[in-house]
């Protein structure tokens, strides 16, 4: 089953991929989270991303592209993925189509989760996450058991960087210019499907579920 996943920042894609990667046990794919290792490890790739994800920017087309080309062909997925925040731009679904061809793989759902700006604002102000394996938690909608602690790994919680309201501005308006169009194009091919991301995250998954079924 390859999917991806669309939707503003905090939509749930991160959320709802963990809980399908629990239930099929396929890879996920995660651009935002390739790049926070790389920045936590200190290596170039690391560098080149934080300028950008620091002032909520995309990262250039070329170093990403590259980055899941590389992935990509690791040759864990053929069977399946879940792609979370990529493609997010029209040149980054151009390239995914010629990737996947190579590879011979077929995308089966493109699954746009939504949610309105003031929900996308009142998730990231209040979202957590671990510095050991990434769990994402809210301080209000799905807390973790002890405030400061990873219910998984007992690792540290941490608020993203690109998490300040300023921050968050930025990212919907790159959203929205560069990410958007993307709805119309897996649209036009026959495989966007459209979930409401403002229930809770059992019904989300929920009609995730039918969604790919
Ligand atoms: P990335 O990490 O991909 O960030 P994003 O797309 O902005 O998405 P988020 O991780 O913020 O949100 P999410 O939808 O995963 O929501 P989550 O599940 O955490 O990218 C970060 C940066 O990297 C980008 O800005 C860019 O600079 C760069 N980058 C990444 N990919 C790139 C690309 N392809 N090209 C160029 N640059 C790229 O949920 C959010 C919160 O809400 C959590 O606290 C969660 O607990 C809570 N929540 C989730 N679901 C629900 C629910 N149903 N009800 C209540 N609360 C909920
Ligand atoms: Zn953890």
């Amino acid at each position: 089953m390859h999917i991806i996943l669309v939707g503003p920042p905090g939509a749930g894609k991160g959320t709802q991929a963990a809980n399908l990667v629990e239930e099929f046990s396929i890879p996920h794919i995660a651009t935002g989270d390739i790049f926070r290792s790389a920045i936590k490890n200190e290596t170039p790739l690391g560098k080149t991303a934080k300028e950008y994800i620091d002032q909520g920017k995309l990262v250039p087309d070329e170093v990403t592209i590259g980055i899941v080309e590389e992935r990509l062909s690791e040759g864990d997925c053929q069977e399946g993925f879940i792609l979370d925040g990529f493609p997010r731009t029209v040149a980054q679904a151009d390239a995914l189509q010629d990737i996947l061809e190579k590879l011979d793989v077929d995308l089966d759902n493109v699954l746009n989760i939504k949610v309105s700006e003031d929900e996308v604002i009142r998730r990231l102000s209040g979202r957590r996450i671990c510095s050991d394996c990434g769990a994402s938690y809210h301080v209000d909608f799905n807390p973790p058991k002890d405030e400061d602690t990873c219910d998984k790994c007992d690792g540290d919680l941490y608020q993203r960087e690109d998490d300040k309201p300023e921050t968050i501005k930025e990212r919907l308006s790159v959203y929205k210019e560069q990410t958007e169009p993307l709805i119309n194009y897996y649209k036009d091919l026959g495989l966007l499907k459209n979930i409401n991301g403002e229930a809770s995250l059992e019904e989300v998954f929920n009609n995730i579920k039918q969604a790919v079924s």
